[in-house]
């Protein structure tokens, strides 16, 4: 079995420094998958060099498309149009990745060739009828195992229906993302709906590569383009979801000031800011700037006092993986947070709302679940005792377990710690750095 990984974290006398977090992995991934479809060299910069997007740009290579890497941190796209993409000699491997797995779904309906997607243990057990839906209803033959439910994925591409009106049935990014990626191919306009809101990196993306696509809050037009999409190159932002575990670190600690520089701040993404704000925390961005059609900020985070707060709706798919890092800020509150229509937590990398209760509890965190999210009783400052966790080789998890280690009584140990290598492979680095031990021997 692989190296699972464990690290001991003790408590941290202070939290101190500068972090540019790694590149945003929405963003990579999307710039990776829609400049292959594209005509056109297109550099990508900054982007995430991890686990998950590794995943994609090994697809885009299975793809028969030419990536190079000339130094660390950059990738050239060689795109030469969808009709260059071939048919792959084997199975597509997603690893842990779902946005892998979705969007390529979705690119693939559209292309005459056979394709299988499989993943790991965890991403073979993640909900699939949600792509298989809406791509069936535009005319793809998409099937996967567990009566079209569960990887692996088979996809026959081929012709796609325009015209057509879908409803994603479900707030998911990389849902609307693999709706659209097929609408690409389609002949004719297509609509899609989503309950709320989700992250829009697809639209901006698609628009500046040549796209007619038009968005109304949850309601978006996409018409196909003429020919194939245009390159463009992608200086991709700082992963706010990364950085949340920094900014939430700083926050609940009593002795911290940390600046997270150049973290993509895309309203869609950003409930993480506008909930820790509500709860009275002190967080400040500067030199706000546009990157690449993503907005961009240096963002400086210092200890705060905290109160209860009631999340739910509209806000929930803004900040769908930063909620476990709620739950840990919750606890140090004043008062009761609520974190309700979350069900989406239970289907992501592990089921987060149960995950999140096993780890937090262990830390001595009063942590209630309900089946769309949970409920936390603040202690009103920090008093985590120290624990042995395991990461249920989730990376959301183990960064949390992370932090919450960071402010506890003692010494902690969290099993599973190479999970952080999908999302953050210098997360453990980068903690122990800006960590101090504390001055007094405690
Ligand atoms: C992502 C969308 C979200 C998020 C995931 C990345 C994306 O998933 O949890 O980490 O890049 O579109 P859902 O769309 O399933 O909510």
């Amino acid at each position: 079995m692989a190296d699972r990984g464990h690290v001991t974290i003790g408590t941290a006398g202070q939290l101190r420094g500068t972090i540019a977090v790694p590149g945003d992995k929405s963003v990579t991934h999307r710039a990776l998958m829609f400049n292959a479809l594209a005509t056109g060299d297109a550099r990508i910069t900054g982007f995430l060099d991890a686990e998950d997007t590794r995943a994609t740009l090994a697809a885009m290579r299975a793809l028969g498309v030419d990536i190079d890497e000339p130094d660390p941190g950059t990738l050239i796209v060689h795109g030469r149009g969808r009709a260059a993409l071939t048919e792959p000699d084997d199975v597509i491997d997603c690893g842990n990745s779902g946005t892998t797995m979705r969007l390529l779904a979705g690119l693939l309906a559209g292309l005459p060739m056979q394709a299988v997607l499989t993943g790991d243990d965890s991403l073979r057990t993640r909900p699939m009828g949600r792509i298989v839906r809406p791509l069936t209803a535009l005319g793809a033959d998409v099937t996967a195992r567990a009566g079209g439910t569960l990887p692996p994925i088979v996809i026959h591409g081929g012709p796609i229906a325009g015209g057509l009106r879908v409803e994603t049935g479900v707030a998911s990014g990389q849902v609307k993302s693999a709706v659209l990626l097929a609408a690409l191919a389609a002949d004719g306009e297509t609509l899609v709906i989503e309950p709320d809101p989700t992250r829009d990196h697809t639209e901006r993306m698609l628009a500046a590569m040549g796209v007619n696509v038009q968005s109304e809050g949850p309601a978006i037009t996409l018409t196909p383009p003429n020919g194939d999409l245009r390159a463009i190159d992608v200086s991709v932002p700082g992963d706010i979801s990364g950085a949340a575990a920094f900014i939430v670190a700083a926050t609940v600690h009593p002795d911290a000031e940390l600046t997270l520089t150049g973290v993509g701040i895309n309203p869609t993404r950003s409930g993480l800011l506008d909930v820790l704000q509500e709860m009275g925390a002190d967080i400040e961005l500067l030199e706000g700037r546009l990157t690449g059609g993503e907005p961009v900020a240096d963002i400086v985070v210092r200890s705060s006092r905290l109160r209860g707060v009631e999340v739910g709706g509209a806000l929930i798919p803004r900040m769908i993986d930063e909620l476990p890092l709620i739950a840990l800020a919750a606890s140090v509150a004043e008062g009761e947070t609520v974190v309700r229509d979350a069900e989406e937590l239970r289907v992501k990398e592990s089921d987060r709302v149960a995950t999140t209760g096993a780890v937090l509890r262990a830390f001595g965190v009063a942590i209630e679940e309900r089946t769309d999210g949970f409920v936390v009783q603040g202690a009103g400052s920090p008093q985590l005792r120290a624990a042995r966790v395991d990461s249920a080789g989730d990376h959301r998890l183990a960064m949390l377990a992370g932090v919450a280690a960071t402010l506890a009584d003692g010494e902690s140990g969290i099993d599973g710690a190479n999970a952080v290598n999908v999302s953050y492979p210098e997360f453990w680095d980068e903690l122990s750095r800006l960590a101090l031990p504390p001055t007094d021997g405690v």
